[in-house]
């Protein structure tokens, strides 16, 4: 047993468990990784990637998705006077389809540059158009991206790797989805499929890179280059609040509810969050009552590694994308101090959510991508929500709060998939 894990949790309820170590006052400009880094990369690299990929013409190469309310779903829930509830939909960014390209995308280029550079193909001043250019690429068919993925990285290292001329590969996990593995197959990437979980996927991807130079391991356990990537959505953000008019600061709190696998993303969201908006971000992730890695590995405290199945949890849930039994080791260390908290969702409701959303809004989600859904209630509603207003002196302003619900997933899936989903949620939504 590991003590500071609630029995709720392990009992798996769904609930909403505050951060004991959370410092509202922690500076995340004290912390040694700088997203401008990243934001600098896929700046330099936007011509480049419109120059490859026929859906980012329209943004000139940026990667870049939309932030919209969601009044109806918000009535629905019945919370339509509970402050003003927008949705970031990264699931409806380009190419990849989901909140891993920036992270995904960061990380290959970075490769890619330095493949470049060392070969004499590349300095600091050259226009990385050059990278598609066909001694570049004859070079980069030389090398391989190789990642361990349930899915949705496997897809935006897969497809910025084949569109930029490297080979990839992605080990995936047996739970990972069939379409996914089609769909990667269907663009000339390999897949490798494990009989373990998620970690086990990791750790082949990273064991067949170990054996050659010439392939580059993206380690969704470790990397900086991803969780750097991931962050750049911050300022994208805050770019965005501004343009619909809604203020950030200490009477006007921003509350962000994050869909969390292994914690790379949400993680890299709210490291940036933090730098741009400091103590009126408020972070929460969001994770499915079978496999609350994050939740576990902070009540036990990061000194050692702990899973999910170390507290009875089987790691098994409908969202793939979250089925992770074992938190990032870069990523749980810097939420100690800058996360508020976790809630937990049972599949039942992450499909009737799903469901709710795209009868009310219009916007289809896979199940991992709605797990953010129910942020705002268990923020305003809970008795454990309400003391975390109280103690961060919230109470009175949040009528004047922005809910950001994090959209992670979901304009790939197929159409039959899709079908599935939606009448099992609608069935759910009837009944729940
Ligand atoms: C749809 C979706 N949402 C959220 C996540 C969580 O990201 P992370 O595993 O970096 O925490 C993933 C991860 O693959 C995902 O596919």
């Amino acid at each position: 047993m590991i003590d500071g894990v609630p029995p709720e949790v392990i009992a798996r309820e769904a609930t909403l468990w505050l951060n004991p170590g959370y410092a509202a006052d922690a500076d995340a400009w004290e912390l040694p990784l700088d997203p401008h880094i990243a934001q600098a990369r896929l700046a330099r690299c936007a011509g480049l990637l419109a120059a490859l990929f026929p859906e980012l013409a329209a943004s000139g190469g940026r990667l870049e998705s939309p932030l919209v309310p969601i009044p109806h779903f918000q009535a629905a829930l019945g919370q339509a006077d509970s402050g003003t509830w927008l949705l970031k939909r990264d699931d409806a960014l380009p190419v990849a389809g989901s909140v891993k390209a920036r992270g995904g995308f960061h990380e290959v280029l970075a490769y890619v540059e330095d493949v470049a550079g060392k070969a004499g193909l590349l300095t600091d001043a050259t226009d990385r158009r050059t990278l598609a250019s066909p001694e570049v690429r004859a070079l980069l068919a030389q090398h391989a991206a190789v990642v361990g993925s349930t899915g949705n990285l496997g897809l935006a290292i897969g497809l910025i790797g084949i569109g930029l001329g490297l080979r990839a590969s992605v080990h995936m996990s047996a739970d990972a989805k069939d379409w996914k593995k089609r769909r990667l197959r269907e663009h000339g990437i390999e897949v490798a499929e494990h009989p373990g979980d998620y970690a086990s996927a990791v750790a082949a991807g990273r064991a067949q890179a170990q054996a050659d130079p010439r392939v580059h391991f993206v380690d969704d356990e470790r990397s900086t280059d991803l969780f750097l990537g991931y962050a750049t959505a911050a300022s994208e953000l805050q770019a965005q609040l501004r343009a619909c008019g809604r203020t950030v600061g200490a009477a006007h709190p921003l509350c962000v509810y994050l869909p969390c696998g292994v914690g790379g993303a949400p993680g890299g969201i709210l490291y940036g969050l933090k730098r741009v908006f400091g103590a009126h971000a408020h972070g929460f992730f969001a994770e499915p009552v079978a496999s609350p890695c994050m939740l576990v590995q902070l009540a036990a405290g990061c000194e050692r590694r702990v899973s999910v199945y170390d507290v009875g949890l089987d790691n098994r849930t409908e969202a793939d994308g979250l089925a992770v039994g074992q938190a990032s080791p870069l990523v749980a260390p810097l939420m100690a101090r800058l996360l508020s908290g976790i809630f937990t969702v049972d599949d039942d409701t992450l499909l009737a959510d799903a469901w709710r959303l795209e009868e009310r809004e219009g916007v289809y989600v896979e199940p991992s991508a709605a797990a953010g859904l129910r942020g705002p209630l268990w923020l305003q509603q809970s008795l454990q929500g309400r003391a975390y207003l109280q103690r961060h002196g919230l109470e009175r302003c949040m009528a004047d709060a922005t809910h950001v619900v994090w959209s992670t997933g979901g304009s790939l899936v197929p159409e039959a998939i899709r079908d599935g989903f939606r009448a099992r949620g609608q069935a759910l939504a009837e009944r729940l």
